[in-house]
């Protein structure tokens, strides 16, 4: 095994290329795209929540100006239905097994009942409003008490991945010797992304071609999706992304909007643009689904975690079976041998649930980590140690190594940031002023997956020694083309600034769509793997060229540096990159680099690591809590660029602060409408919120994942941060609060 590579350009802290662009709105969003003899296409959203549309009247839509109007009388069939296309993780993509309008059914409050298009925004949003449906409406199930009664066990959950019931040991034998016992349990309200950018797509034809500009998370993703609903090749599909203004994974699957605009477009001889508004993003875009954790943690005399049993019951869509894995890092966290884990669902009318940051883990850690937590202060145990003494050494479930850890560094430099040897166990013992002080902790972790086929990157050198690095993927706020040039310089010898990255468009080589935190180690692999071709290339070229200071040197002797071909030892001996293309007439050189990730079944455990501690002030008169301070140390393997790095992490542990004490989308059960479907209802975290955070992060080398040994981090900074400040909360009042978000009321 060898140790993962590394050069001078990766893990430094580099501007975003595209930076300047984005704050001086140069950036052109798929909203902004020109396209000439556009169309408007603007979404009617159904009344109720479970139903039929009994009659539609469009007569007032087509009389204010509407060009056209599709609803379920008259827009054509898709092709398919469930589309073809796997997920990323190889099952069916959740909420893509339903296609809107191709009968008058209605699962969920929103789902597109029409498509007004006209030739301005203006017009079509107008003659929208004036579309007519009667319904038959049946009750509505959006909540989880709505539903309770019938709640079913599925064989599998999560794109069909992961089996609903699993065990590992005996937990009744545990449970029945342990000397302490903690059952409890969490509920967790749902949640939606809202990132700023609203996802849009539009489309233009070209005889048999069609282009879509998306914000999307994955532009393969989207070709073939697009390309299965339309029953066309994956040829004839063109999708481009330019810029995506955040994604948080409502932007990973593929929405019905996506492929109304081609289909509008296509029957109407024109392009057709569709943007979704903020309130239907919270209908059309997936979300975190209401859910319940039952958690039952058992130890010995030792405070040794002997048994866990954590049972989820969430909500998900009348057509798809999922659940987010919730039951994962949580059940191999710590070296717990007698295991059992089971996802319930309730049949809901929403639209399927779907990623979002952290998936999983960002609620199952929260109640695992409160869990563990209220038992160490049962029994009298300092928390940070009673999680290091249970830290799984090896993957529980495998008994396989971990690829890499770096928990108990994490652990470590997080105490020592945040001072946790200064703390007083007294429940409110600490105040300042009147307010009650309170200090908690939460194990933050986040699978490493892996992709299933390869992932690809395109180099090519150019004549005057520019490299040019092409890959199928899109930047969605996390900064990825910046990281792709670090890569690429490093592999290929050549300073920052001498490296042009393209993105954004499925005429370059494949990469698979960006979740679950798998981007930037797919695509850094990509890149490498193409740079590293490329300059073995033009070594070959060097040692073969008569006229070359390298003439019959052996490859395994030269190394590229800035530019230049030189001999290791003999660093005198050199010959510039475009003095070898020039000498040899050729205007480029080019590789495709073909990265085959490893199985996902490798004889490892994968999991990236990480330690989030909150302080928070709570008053007791008004049960205000205020989050002071947050201290984060993670282990994610490589990192690309610390400065964005950083910034990810510090969105992430806002965002657990949000989790904790603000976000929840509260359903009206007449209808199963979201009551507060915008972001002045959807209550999220402002600067004045946002706590001073301290975020560092513990390097650990990674041999097994991929080649730089990146495991990812987009999702990890989130993880166990509303865990840490509702454990704070519980140190300061002593009431621990099982709602999440929690809210005043619950304090007082
Ligand atoms: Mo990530 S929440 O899987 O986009």
């Amino acid at each position: 095994m060898t140790a993962t590579v590394s050069g001078p350009l990766v893990g430094r802290e580099f501007d975003r290329i595209d930076g300047r662009a984005k704050v001086t709105g140069g950036a052109q969003y798929t909203a902004e795209v020109p396209l000439h003899g556009l169309a408007h296409a603007v979404l009617v959203g159904a009344r109720v929540g479970s139903g039929a549309v009994r009659s539609i009247d469009t007569s007032a839509a087509l009389a204010a100006g509407a060009v056209a109007v599709f609803t379920h009388e008259n827009l054509p069939a898709v092709t398919t239905v469930p589309p073809v296309f796997p997920s990323a993780f190889g099952g069916p993509a959740p909420g893509q097994t339903f296609f809107p309008m191709q009968d008058n059914t209605i699962h969920y409050f929103g789902q597109p009942i029409a498509v007004v298009v006209a030739d301005t925004f203006e017009t079509a949003q107008h003659a929208a409003e004036l579309v007519e449906a009667d319904y038959d409406r049946n009750d509505a199930v959006v909540r989880l008490d709505d539903g309770r009664d019938a709640a079913y066990q599925p064989d599998r959950v999560f794109c069909d991945m992961v089996p609903a019931r699993q065990s590992r040991g005996d937990f009744d034998a545990a449970a029945a010797a342990a000397v302490h016992t903690l059952d409890a349990t969490y509920h967790f309200a749902a949640n939606h992304h809202n990132p700023i950018e609203c996802s849009a797509t539009a489309a233009a034809w070209d005889g048999d071609t069609v282009t879509v500009y998306d914000a999307t998370q994955g532009i393969t993703a989207t070709q073939q999706t697009v390309a299965a609903y339309l029953g066309i090749s994956p040829a004839n599909v063109h999708v481009v992304a330019n810029y995506v203004g955040g994604g948080f994974g409502g932007k990973a699957m593929m929405w019905p909007h996506v492929t109304l605009a081609p289909i509008i477009a296509r029957e109407l001889g024109r392009p057709v643009k569709v943007v979704l508004n903020r309130e239907q993003m919270f209908y059309g875009t997936g979300l975190r689904e209401e859910q319940e954790q039952r958690i039952t943690l058992v130890c010995n005399e030792d405070g040794i975690l002997t048994g866990l049993r954590h049972h989820k019951l969430s909500v998900t869509s009348q057509f798809d079976d999922w659940a987010e894995l919730s039951l994962e890092v949580a059940g191999k966290a710590y070296g717990i041998p007698n295991w059992d884990g089971q996802y319930r669902l309730v049949r809901g009318n929403t639209m399927t649930p779907t990623f979002m940051r952290g998936p999983g883990e960002t609620s199952g850690m929260v109640a695992l980590e409160c869990a563990v937590d209220e038992l160490a202060d049962d029994i009298g145990a300092d928390p940070v140690e009673l999680r290091l003494r249970n830290h799984a050494a090896i993957d529980p479930d495998s008994g396989n190594p971990w690829s890499s850890d770096g928990y108990a560094e994490c652990l470590r430099a997080a105490t020592e940031r945040f001072g946790w040897s200064e703390r007083d166990r007294r429940v409110g013992a600490r105040r300042d002023g009147h307010w009650l002080i309170g200090w908690g902790m939460g194990t933050a972790g986040y699978p490493v997956y892996l992709p299933g086929q390869p992932q690809r990157a395109h180099a090519r050198l150019l004549a005057d020694g520019m490299l040019v690095v092409q890959a199928g993927t899109q930047d969605f706020g996390t900064g990825v083309a910046t990281t792709m040039a670090q890569v690429a310089g490093d592999a290929m010898g050549l300073p920052f600034h001498r490296v042009h990255v393209d993105i954004g468009d499925t005429r370059y080589p494949n990469i698979a769509a960006a979740v679950g935190s798998m981007g930037a180690g797919i695509i850094s692999a990509a890149v490498h793997t193409a740079c590293t071709d490329l300059l073995a290339q033009l070594i070959s070229l060097a040692v073969g060229d008569p006229e070359s200071p390298l003439r019959g040197r052996s490859p395994d002797e030269i190394e590229g540096i800035e530019g230049v071909l030189r001999v290791r030892t003999d660093p005198a001996v050199a010959d510039e990159y475009a003095a070898v293309l020039g000498r040899n007439h050729l205007a480029d050189l080019e590789a495709i680099g073909s990265w085959r990730p490893p199985a996902q079944d490798i004889p490892y455990g994968k999991i990236s690591f990480g330690a989030q501690f909150a302080e928070v002030a709570v008053d007791p008169e008004l049960g205000m809590v205020r989050v002071r301070r947050m201290v984060g140390a993670f282990a994610p393997g490589r990192v690309l660029n610390a400065k964005l790095a950083r910034s990810q992490v510090l969105g992430g542990m806002n965002w657990g602060l949000s989790q904790a004490l603000m976000e929840g989308t509260l359903c009206d059960p007449r209808d199963g409408r979201w009551a507060n479907s915008s972001l002045l209802e959807y209550l999220l975290p402002v600067q004045a919120d946002a706590p001073e955070v301290d975020i560092s992060f513990v390097e650990v080398d990674d041999p097994v994942v991929n080649p730089l040994g990146v495991k990812g981090l987009g999702e990890l900074g989130m993880v166990g941060a509303a865990a840490a400040i509702l454990n704070a909360v519980r140190r300061a009042t002593g009431q621990q609060i099982r709602e999440i978000p929690l809210r005043i009321e619950h304090l007082l």
